[in-house]
């Protein structure tokens, strides 16, 4: 049984760490683990001059970062297409416009040329995608870029924190990094956001922005997602597993990742608050197996560049041997008969991903919620459009004998 989607990082030491929270409320909302966080994550970036806010959600880490910046209605904010949206709607609900841009197929990132076709006089903000944790091609070029034209730039760092990427410029003041520990990116504490930054007054502004912590009810929500995601993983092969997932959502036992408020299409309130010890307890585990787990993962990688490279029918194989040594969350690949590939491996009970296949996932987005100026630039997005059709996602933080069960079913699925 192999999952690319259900609990990525969790382990038996997390559904401890989590049972072990359950019985200690009194630490579930304050407590010094939060500090801790930060000053690993700190630690990860090698500078003494960052500092780092923390949310409940990276969706609200952006909401607060735009709110606290000198920006004004109508501002654009540009996006690129192929992303979520937990990006796009704090950013509709400040009032402010995404543009956005296409993406180049070599790093499902912002594509440069396009970006500057796009840029304009109330252009105010960059938000620069590393998606599935691929440092995209042009990074450097983009905080250039920003740096010349005064714009803020925000990393997104969402899908994958490595210590590289919180590189800066000195003195950049305008560069933000946008990180999740949502449960499906490479560090889970089931929800979790944070801003790191050398621009110690908007930080400041951020740590004592006057949100309320999640309710008890909420957080030890939170807190049963591990041993049940552990427990539905380990005994999924004998059907009591996926009994116990259906079980769980029924009674309403797990917190799901978006609010119904959210599916409309809006930026919703109920997750946009202060993120609590509980969660930063769950942190600490996945931040002391960072180092192990990113090897495992390049492993992983490295395993899939050197034995997909060179099968015909995968569209992007030119590409692979540019995520060579990156512990991506997610290994991209693009095939033609993606949806028949999925089912074919999943009744050999494999359980791939596809990251993205909607121009803004999940598919339910309502894409009439943004203003039409936003509407006007995703339909130039040609490339990103394309991708959403052949997209699909391995798992990383797996073992190899598994990386190559999947190499085994997805060559005879595709027949090459
Ligand atoms: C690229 C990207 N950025 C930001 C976020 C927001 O993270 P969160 O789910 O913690 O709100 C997501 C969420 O999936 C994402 O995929």
């Amino acid at each position: 049984m192999i999952f690319a989607r259900l609990g990525p990082n969790e382990t038996t030491d997390d559904l401890l760490i989590s049972l072990k929270t359950t019985i200690e409320p009194w630490s579930w909302k304050k407590g010094k683990e939060i500090s801790q966080v930060k000053k690993t994550i700190l630690a990860l970036a090698g500078k003494n001059s960052y500092k780092m806010a923390l949310f409940l959600t990276g969706r609200s880490a952006l909401f607060n970062l735009l709110k606290s910046l000198d920006l004004k209605r109508n501002d654009r904010v540009i996006v690129q297409a192929f992303t979520c949206q937990s990006v796009i709607e704090p950013i509709v609900a400040l009032g402010m416009k995404p543009i956005f841009v296409d993406i180049s197929e070599k790093d499902f990132s912002l594509d440069i040329e396009n970006l500057k076709e796009k840029l304009a006089d109330n252009t105010r903000v960059i938000i620069l995608q590393h998606t599935f944790g691929i440092k995209p091609e042009n990074r450097d070029k983009v905080v250039e870029l920003a740096m010349k034209n005064q714009l803020i730039l925000i990393e997104d760092l969402a899908h994958g924190l490595m210590s590289t990427s919180l590189a800066t410029k000195e003195k950049f003041l305008n560069h933000f990094f946008l990180l999740s520990f949502g449960r499906s990116k490479s560090l889970s504490s089931v929800f979790g956001g944070g801003v790191v930054s050398q621009n110690r007054k908007i930080i400041k502004l951020l740590d004592h922005g006057g949100l309320e912590y999640p309710s008890y009810s909420f957080i030890m929500k939170c807190l049963l997602y591990k041993p049940i995601v552990v427990t539905v993983k380990t005994t999924y092969r004998i059907f009591i597993g996926k009994l116990i997932h259906k079980l769980a959502q029924g009674l309403g036992l797990l917190a799901a990742e978006l609010t119904p408020e959210e599916k409309e299409g809006n930026f919703d309130q109920l997750l946009n608050k202060k993120y609590p010890n509980a969660l930063a307890k769950l942190l600490l585990n996945q931040l002391k197996k960072l180092e192990k787990n990113n090897y495992q993962r390049a492993q992983v990688v490295n395993f899939y560049v050197n034995n997909l490279s060179s099968l015909r029918k995968i569209i992007n194989t030119r590409t692979l041997h540019r995520y060579q040594n990156q512990p991506l969350v997610r290994f991209p690949l693009l095939l033609d008969q993606r949806d028949r590939v999925i089912s074919h491996l999943e009744q050999k009970k494999i359980f791939l991903d596809t990251w993205y296949d909607s121009i803004i996932a999940p598919k339910t987005f309502p894409l009439k919620t943004l203003p039409g100026e936003s509407r006007r630039s995703l339909n130039t997005c040609t490339v990103a459009f394309r991708l959403t059709k052949k997209i699909i996602n391995l798992p990383t933080l797996i073992e190899i004998d598994q990386a190559k069960i999947i190499l085994n079913e997805l060559k005879k699925a595709i027949g090459d």
